[in-house]
C-alpha cells in the first residue's frame, strides 16, 4: 500500500471511529454554572434564563448553562470569589459589589442622581466610559461581558421618608459601596452593609430600619411585607456586570465562545428591554398588595433630596477616581454644580 493511500486509510478508519465512538457520542456538555441573587422572576433572573437558553441552542447542546437564583449557590461576597478560584462561571452582581475585590472605580454608578434616565445610562454602559471600566476587571482575572439594567432605587423604611430629616438615625442596608455608606450618611442615617438574601430578615426583625432598592428587588423579595413606607425617590442606579472567570472564557473552544458571545447579546437586549417594564409591574404589585404606603415626592421634595445627597460626588473623588467621574460627566451631560 502507497503511504498517501495508508494515511487515507488510517485517517477513515479514524474519522470512522470519532464518529461512532460511544464514547464522542456521549460527549459531556460544558457546563456553565451562572449564580446569582434575586429571585427568577426580575429583570436579572429573566436575563439569566433566557441566556441559559439561547446558549443551549447556539451551541447545538455543547454548553448547558445552570442557572442558580436567589442565593441558592452562593452569596453576594462568595459568589465573588467563586468566580475566580473557577467555581462558577458567570454571574451578575450589581454594579456596587466591586469595591471589596479592589476595583472601586465602579462606584461611579452609586452617585446619587449620576443618571436622570435609562437613556443617560446606556449612553455610558454602550460607550467607551462603561468599556473603560469592564477593562479594569481583567486583572483580577474577570472578563466583562456586558451591563444589565436593573433600575432605579427607592427608599423604604418603617415610618414616612419625605425631607432628608425623616432618614436621621435610621439603620439603613446599603450594598457593599463606599458610595452608598456616603449616601446614607449624608442623610444622618446609619449604614449597614448586608448580604442581600438576609435583608428581609433583617427588616423582619428589625436589624435594620430601612433599605434602598429597585422595586423588582423590593417586591420579589417581599420587602413591601415588612416595610411601612415607600418613596419612590428615585435617587439612584442599580444595575449589574455579567462577569466570567477570564481564564474559563478564554479556554473555550473559539466556535462555542463566538455562540456564547451571541447567545449573551441577545440576552442583553432582552434583560436590557424588559427592566423598566419589570420595576413598573412590580410596582403595581407593591401598591396592590396594600400594606405599603407608597409616596411620589413633590418637585421641592425631589430638590432638597438632591441637595442633601449631591455633595456625596464631591466626597468620593478621590476614592473612585476624578477620570472616571468626569469621563460618566462627559458622556451624560451631568452637571454635579446644576440643581
Ligand atoms: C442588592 O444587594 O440589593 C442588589 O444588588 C441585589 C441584586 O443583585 O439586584
Amino acid at each position: 500500500m502507497s503511504v498517501n493511500r495508508r494515511t487515507l486509510v488510517m485517517a477513515s478508519a479514524a474519522t470512522l471511529a470519532t464518529v461512532s465512538s460511544p464514547l464522542v457520542r456521549a460527549q459531556a456538555p460544558i457546563v456553565v454554572k451562572f449564580s446569582h441573587v434575586v429571585a427568577n422572576d426580575t429583570p436579572k433572573g429573566k436575563g439569566s434564563e433566557f441566556f441559559a437558553k439561547r446558549a443551549g441552542e447556539l451551541t447545538g447542546g455543547k454548553v448547558k448553562v445552570e442557572v442558580y437564583a436567589n442565593s441558592t449557590l452562593y452569596k453576594d461576597k462568595e459568589e465573588m470569589e467563586a468566580l475566580q478560584l473557577g467555581a462558577v462561571q458567570l454571574l451578575a452582581p450589581s454594579l456596587a459589589k466591586f469595591g471589596p475585590i479592589g476595583v472601586k472605580e465602579f462606584e461611579v454608578f452609586d452617585l446619587p442622581y449620576i443618571f436622570d434616565s435609562y437613556e443617560e445610562l446606556h449612553k455610558v454602559t454602550t460607550g467607551e466610559a462603561g468599556k473603560a471600566l469592564l477593562a479594569k476587571l481583567e486583572p483580577k482575572g474577570i472578563r466583562g461581558l456586558a451591563y444589565w439594567d436593573n433600575g432605579f432605587k427607592s427608599f423604604s423604611a418603617n415610618r414616612p421618608l419625605k425631607a432628608p430629616a425623616d432618614y436621621k438615625g435610621l439603620k439603613m442596608r446599603i450594598q457593599s459601596s463606599k458610595v452608598l455608606d456616603a449616601q446614607m450618611r449624608a442623610l444622618g442615617a446609619i449604614p449597614q452593609v448586608m448580604a442581600f438574601s438576609e435583608v428581609y430578615q433583617a427588616l423582619q426583625t428589625g436589624v435594620v430600619d430601612g433599605t434602598e432598592n429597585p422595586i423588582s428587588n423590593l417586591y420579589t423579595q417581599k420587602m413591601h411585607e415588612v416595610q411601612k413606607h415607600l418613596s419612590l425617590t428615585n435617587h439612584g442606579y442599580l444595575g449589574y456586570a455579567v462577569i466570567t472567570n477570564k481564564k474559563f472564557w478564554d479556554e473555550l473552544p473559539a466556535d462555542v465562545r463566538g455562540q456564547l458571545e451571541q447567545a449573551m447579546k441577545e440576552a442583553t437586549e432582552y434583560a436590557n428591554k424588559i427592566a423598566k417594564e419589570e420595576n413598573d409591574d412590580a410596582l403595581a404589585k407593591v401598591k396592590a398588595a396594600g400594606k405599603t404606603e407608597v409616596y411620589t415626592p413633590s418637585a421641592a421634595e425631589r430638590l432638597e433630596l438632591k441637595k442633601a445627597l449631591i455633595k456625596v460626588h464631591a466626597q468620593m473623588e478621590s476614592r473612585i477616581g476624578k477620570e472616571t467621574i468626569q469621563a460618566f460627566y462627559k458622556t451624560t451631560g451631568f452637571d454635579p454644580t446644576k440643581l
